[in-house]
């Protein structure tokens, strides 16, 4: 099993980093106009959406055909809350695209049966032939998609109970109340996420300097998730705002990140 690094792509702020993981999404477009592309909610891919829309607005990038999963969706939250990602990525995205509405997947967080709902969605994927580009973030805890410390690295999409560190970093969305946080989710799993042809994982800001790094350089283990992406090294890049590198000496000296 290959054990390398992943390749660095650093940016000097948020929105610059966002443009070019955009670019790299509107030319698999370009390439494969019914690609399949797995999406990730939260803070750190917004100027990633605002350029894609830019992009399909004023340039026409077509997305009739493209066929989007996203990663992960709160259990229990129904999706007219503004919290769910079923809301957040048709606000943040879908409306603003030409996505059809068939080929959009989220997981459905509000099944009865979740564990079919797990199930489906993996074959969901499966059926679409895989992921072309999956997108991540990385939460503080290491976790990739709700993938925290502890699952193990072949799991499937599963559903997942989140960490009271995400939960605490998550409150922001929930009025600061982290009571309020669901404490569990649907997840991609790791070997779901692993199986994507590329891999394009995005951290901005300081407070993601230290899971970063280590997410990149410590033996892959289950206690930081995202070290996984080690062992599919040759598939995987890392963008990284000029904060979110800071803690990376090696490559702030190849970079002159300061
Ligand atoms: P954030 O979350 O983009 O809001 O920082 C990332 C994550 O938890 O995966």
């Amino acid at each position: 099993m290959q054990n390398s690094l992943p390749r660095l792509n650093l940016s000097t702020t948020h929105k610059q980093m966002g443009k070019k993981v955009a670019q790299q999404i509107a030319k698999l477009v370009t390439d494969k106009p019914d690609a399949v592309i797995g999406l990730a909610t939260g803070s750190t891919p917004d100027p990633m959406y605002k350029e894609l829309i830019r992009m399909h607005k004023e340039n026409g990038l077509d997305f009739s055909r493209v066929r989007f999963f996203n990663l992960d969706e709160y259990v229990g939250l129904p999706y007219d809350r503004p919290q769910s990602y079923h809301y957040e990525m048709r606000e943040k995205f879908f409306k603003h695209i030409n996505a059809k509405p068939e080929n959009i997947h989220i997981p459905d967080g509000m099944a009865e049966d979740l564990q079919a709902a797990c199930a489906d969605y993996e074959k969901a994927i499966r059926d679409a032939g895989g992921i072309d580009l999956q997108i991540l973030g990385i939460g503080e805890t290491g976790h990739i998609g709700f993938n925290e410390p502890g699952t193990p690295f072949d799991a499937i999409t599963h559903i997942s109970r989140l960490s009271e560190k995400t939960r605490a970093d998550n409150a922001r969305f929930f009025g600061g109340d982290k009571n309020k946080v669901p404490t569990q989710a649907i997840t991609m799993g790791l070997k779901t996420i692993t199986a994507a042809k590329q891999i394009i994982l995005m951290a901005n800001g300081e407070h993601k300097g230290n899971i970063v790094r280590e997410a990149m350089t410590t033996t892959p283990n289950q206690e930081v998730p995202a070290s996984i992406l080690q062992q599919v090294a040759d598939k995987v890049t890392f963008f990284l705002d000029r904060a979110a590198a800071k803690h990376f000496k090696p490559y702030q000296q190849l970079f002159s990140v300061r």
